[in-house]
Formats: structure tokens, sequence, C-alpha cells
């Protein structure tokens, strides 16, 4: 495979077969070797689990790795505006930056989060989007404006590893939070959820609907893994889930517009996951959450710290997802890729792709 910037672009089996194999390096299966390869961190927002995990990975498998830190004392800014006149703060354009680090390292991994200003601009992942284009090696997209998929991914494995039925019902829910946050994880969620064929509810205040295309993407995902997709405002949605996922995120209603979101938000403080949240599901659910997490914000400490809660798991399986991701993207195993997602992408001539087939920046 290619890298990954989706996890809904991979066919269901191939996403099945990822999580499978997390759960058995989990168990202990031995990691392959890549020995004199190379991956890549470029980090332009700050992580713990991410970083750690990715960090971990390469030395189970044997990469050398080069980890780089955007901002003051990092990497030079990088410009991604096609044509820029670049007389301002940007030193480099990401034509060059993708390129020469796709001569250091055989996989390159970049996390880009959105500038929170301009939502077309966000949403067209422009940081991403130039390293696809002119890295020349696979990329993992570590956390994008849009997209989340190593999470998704670890967080479909650990699903699997707690035996929740691929139909169980599954609540998306919206938390209250001081600070108006991304959607990639809440985007990611819910198309992993309904990618997997579970009744996925998402429960959110009016006015903090998640972006058009996200949900028709999911129900098309649900229609074809025979789960289905609904929203609701109505705490009573939350009656009988095998799941609640908590996330806070910004309305796009006033995305870019920080003074008038705060106005949104502030009448639901409320939505805190807590005990009596967990009442109307079932007696064996799950609270999911990605971290890092608020506590008596977004969830209760009496919930966070019960047996419900599997938020640490979720957070070790990201070691074990990524470490699959890796094997997979440097093996060359999963779907063959497609003339669509090599459009538009530009090659280097002198180190080919070794797989040829295959205002919100403040997050948390
Ligand atoms: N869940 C997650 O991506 O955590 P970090 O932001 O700490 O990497």
């Amino acid at each position: 495979m290619n890298g990954l910037y989706h996890l809904g672009e991979l066919p269901t089996a191939a996403v099945e077969a990822l999580a499978a194999r997390a759960l058995a390096l989990r168990a202990g299966a031995q990691p392959q070797r890549f020995d004199g390869r190379a991956l890549g961190l470029l980090f332009f927002s700050p992580s713990l689990r991410t970083q750690a995990s990715f960090q971990r990975a390469a030395g189970l498998l044997g990469l050398d790795l080069v980890q780089l830190q955007a901002g003051a004392g990092g990497v030079w800014g990088i410009e991604t505006e096609e044509g820029a006149v670049m007389d301002g703060a940007n030193a480099e354009h990401v034509r060059e930056a993708a390129a020469v680090l796709g001569r250091f390292v055989d996989v390159l991994a970049v996390r880009a989060f959105p500038k929170g200003q301009n939502r077309a601009e966000d949403e067209r992942d422009p940081m991403l989007a130039g390293f696809r284009r002119f890295a020349g090696v696979p990329v993992i997209n570590m956390e994008s404006s849009r997209w989340h998929p190593c999470q998704a991914l670890a967080d479909w494995s650990t699903l699997d590893m707690l035996g929740v039925h691929k139909r169980a019902k599954f609540v998306l829910t919206w938390a209250w939070h001081p600070k108006a946050l991304p959607q990639a994880v809440p985007n990611s969620t819910l198309t992993m959820a309904a990618q997997r064929g579970m009744e996925v509810v998402v429960h959110r205040p009016r006015g903090f609907e998640l972006a058009q295309d996200v949900m028709e993407e999911a129900r098309a995902l649900a229609a074809r893994s025979g789960g289905s997709v609904v929203e609701s405002d109505d705490r009573g949605c939350l009656d009988g889930a095998q799941v609640i996922y908590a996330k806070s995120w910004g309305s796009l209603a006033h995305y870019g517009d920080a003074a008038a979101e705060a106005g949104a938000r502030g009448p639901f403080r409320s939505w805190c996951v807590d005990s009596t949240w967990m009442a109307r599901a079932r007696p064996d659910a799950r609270f999911m959450h990605c971290l890092p997490v608020r506590r008596n914000v977004v969830v209760a400490d009496e919930v966070i710290d019960s047996q419900a809660s599997v938020v640490i798991d979720q957070a070790e399986n990201r070691l074990h997802a990524q470490t699959a991701l890796l094997e997979a993207v440097l093996s060359g195993a999963g779907r063959p890729e497609s003339p669509a997602s090599t459009a538009g992408r530009e090659k280097s001539p002198g180190r080919p792709i070794r797989d040829p087939s295959s205002a919100m920046e403040m997050k948390r």
C-alpha cells in the first residue's frame, strides 16, 4: 500500500487485515525487520501518543528514524500555495521540502492541524496534499485537518480486541470544551464505525453537525457494510449503546470566528460524559476517547476511571496498529495502487517510489 491518508479509502478487508495484524503484534507476534530503511516523522502540531508510538514502532521494525518538529528552532516555515511569491515568513516550499525528505527516508509521516481560519483551505489539507504529491515515497497522515486514520485504525483494532460486535450501537458524542477543536478525530471515528458496519449515532447539539460530505461518506460506507448512521441531539439516543465515544469539535457554522463559535458552544457546558450518561448505555458498555482528554470537562473522573473506560488500551493500540501499517507500507502489502490515487503525484526522477504497486491549532 502506498501510504495512508484516510482509513475509509482502504477496502474493508484491508482494514480488517491491518487490525488483525495489530492484535497479533499486541499478542507477541514478531514484527518484520526493515533494517537499513528509514522512517521520517514531521510534526507541524503537538503530540504525545503519535510521536511516542511511531518512534517505538520504528525501533521494533529496525527502521532508522528522522524526526523533525516545526516551529521555533525547528524546520523552516513551509509554504504550500502554488505560485506563491514567498516574501513572507515561510522560507521553503513544500515542493522542495517534501522532495528532499523523500530522498532520505523510505516512508514519511506528517502531522499538520488546520489553521482554523478558512474552512475551504483547511479542508484541502494543503500540507498533507503537498507532501503526498512531492515526497516521492509513501506518506502516512498522522492527523490532518480532515482525518486521523492511525487513530481510527487503532480504534477499530480495539473494538475487535474487546469483542464488540460489528452491528453494535456506537454513539459518537460531542462534548463541551473550552476551545473550538478540529474535526479530524470525529470525522475518522464516524467513518471508521460506519465502515465497520456498526449502528452509529452522532450525538451533538444543533449547530455542531459534522461536515455534510463526511456524513454522506459515512452513510455510504455503512450501507456497504450493513450498518447505519443517524444524528440526534436527544440524550435518549445513548440508550442501549455498546460504545460511547466522546470527542469535542468546533461548530462549522462559525468556522474562523472564535467569538461566535464560543457563543454557540456556551449553552452546552453540561455536555460532559458522566455516570448518568453511562447509565443509559448497556451494562457492559465501553467508554472511548482518543486522548488527550480534559477530565471533568469532556468526561467525569467517575467514567474515565471506571471499568468501562478503555482509553489506555486505545492508546496502546496506536503502537500495534502503526507497526502493522508500516509493515504493510514497507513490504508492499495491500491493495495495488490505482491510477486515480497516483494522479497528480509527482515522482522523483532520481529516486523511484519503492512500492510502485502498491484559531484551531491548539488542539485538545
Ligand atoms: N490521539 C492522539 O493522536 O494523541 P496525540 O495528539 O498525543 O498524538
